[in-house]
């Protein structure tokens, strides 16, 4: 497979072909879905919870970030490696520049942030000096807190216009990429629709341009709850390497996510 890139996940929005995204936190599962095709692994912050067994996120910190990034860089094929920027490590553009600038250095190719319209001139700024960005919408773990625990975000009409504004005031600060957890399906295809950059969704129905799953989730290897728009992919394969791909052709063909696993 050719290397993804920006160009490449920009090109599958235009001509309406889905990328698939898996996280990965080491070598070994990196080369794994990496080598089957996965166009981006995230390496996300959920490894205090699925590799550090915490209840959160939030005490994942950067020198565990930058860890998991070199391991996974090392193992990667061709796909494009994006990594969290964890809890309060991007609470001013300064601090998000030297953040950003030790996950690029550890190999990753696009840095992920949570939140909303607060951040655009952190993503202006970091647009600016090379850094492509993903902006992470909806169910925000970081803030699990404020958010009284992990909930369906935007099912009222003013929360959802918050988030379709915060989408767009986003992309026209230079965000590369959304990612939208736990939204309603009619809202994720509103934004996915109202934007010209990737969206990729979990726990945001069929519409978004891309689909991301935890890969211990996928395997079926979920740690305690698990989570409606999870599907064990290995209850209908042989191996790992077999379920992977079977994820991406059902992303690429629109089987996953089905229905069950969204939120109306
Ligand atoms: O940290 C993570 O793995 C994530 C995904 C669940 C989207 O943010």
């Amino acid at each position: 497979m050719a290397k993804t890139t920006l160009h490449t996940l920009l090109k599958m929005k235009q001509t309406g072909e889905k990328f698939s995204c898996l996280t990965s936190y080491d070598a070994t599962q990196a080369h794994m879905v990496s080598s089957q095709g996965t166009h981006v692994i995230l390496v996300g912050d959920s490894l205090g919870m699925v590799v550090q067994g915490r209840d959160s996120t939030v005490p994942v910190t950067m020198e565990d970030m930058v860890y998991h990034t070199r391991c996974v860089s090392r193992g990667n094929t061709d796909a494009m490696i994006m990594s969290d920027i964890p809890f309060m490590a991007c609470a001013t553009s300064e601090q998000t520049y030297t953040n950003a600038a030790a996950l690029m250095q550890a190999g990753a190719e696009i840095i992920k942030l949570e939140g909303g319209r607060w951040l655009c001139e952190t993503v202006r700024g970091l647009s600016e000096r090379g850094v492509p960005t993903c902006l992470h919408l909806g169910l925000t773990p970081q803030s699990v807190s404020m958010l009284s625990g992990y909930k369906v975000q935007g099912r009222d009409e003013e929360s959802a216009t918050r988030m379709i504004e915060d989408a767009r005031l986003l992309a026209e600060a230079g965000a590369n990429i959304l990612l939208l957890e736990c939204v309603p399906t009619a809202l994720a295809q509103e934004i996915a629709r109202s934007v010209s950059i990737p969206v990729i969704g979990i726990g945001a129905g069929p519409d978004t341009d891309g689909q991301i799953l935890v890969v211990y989730d996928m395997l079926g290897m979920t740690y305690g709850h698990r989570p409606r728009f999870v599907k064990d992919f290995m209850a209908e394969t042989a191996t790992p390497a077999e379920a992977v791909a079977k994820f991406i052709a059902d992303v690429k063909s629109g089987t996953f996510p089905a229905p069950e696993h969204g939120f109306s």
